[in-house]
């Protein structure tokens, strides 16, 4: 279950209604697909695709979309810091960036710039679009990182991230998300 925060106002936005609303108002789109199979290590990417094939063909159908491939992070990958700092520096991307968390966990930071930076906490369950030309950056954590996601993209070369040089992620670093 997604939760939002905004660092610089204290706030915190919980239940899914109201952070679709949030994400909404802000063309943002939020969805949550829900799926009983718990897929462990050896879960391949055909398996994790096919075990989310009825949400995941029609909302490719509907959006134009033509690929999907599965990301996976944990302890165990090699060079997390170098893939870290990848995520983590603020970016946009000429196509809308779409994550679905098929298990795991991390945080999607938004800078809208018409307003204070927000974050999206994503879980298990959850899909978000960042919209094309929206700046953001991804972390999911400095240590014990673990995220399986749906990336679907509509070109790959989309999603090559464009880096702002803002340096406006230093500033929460030390964010941690702990729900009230
Ligand atoms: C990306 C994220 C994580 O560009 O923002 O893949
Ligand atoms: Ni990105």
């Amino acid at each position: 279950m997604a939760l939002l925060s905004i660092p610089d106002q204290g706030v915190q936005i919980t239940g899914y209604s109201e952070i679709k609303d949030f994400l909404n108002q802000r063309g943002i789109f939020f969805d949550q697909w829900s799926c009983e199979i718990e897929f462990n290590d050896q879960a391949t990417t055909e398996d994790i695709l096919n075990a989310y094939e009825k949400d995941l063909q029609p909302f490719m159908n509907n959006g134009g979309y033509e690929t999907a491939d599965v990301i996976s992070i944990n302890s165990l990958t090699d060079n997390y810091s170098a893939l870290r700092a990848k995520f983590l520096a603020e970016h946009i991307h000429t196509e809308d960036e779409i994550r679905f968390f098929v298990d795991g966990s991390g945080l999607f930071w938004f800078n809208l710039e018409t307003e204070s930076v927000f974050n999206l906490l994503c879980e298990r369950g959850d899909l978000i679009s960042v919209p094309a030309g929206s700046k953001h950056w991804f972390d999911a954590g400095e240590k014990n990182p673990f995220v399986k996601a749906i990336r679907i993209f509509i070109d790959m070369s989309g999603w090559v991230p464009h880096y702002t040089e803002s340096k406006i992620e230093l500033n929460y670093l030390d964010f941690k998300v702990t729900p009230k």
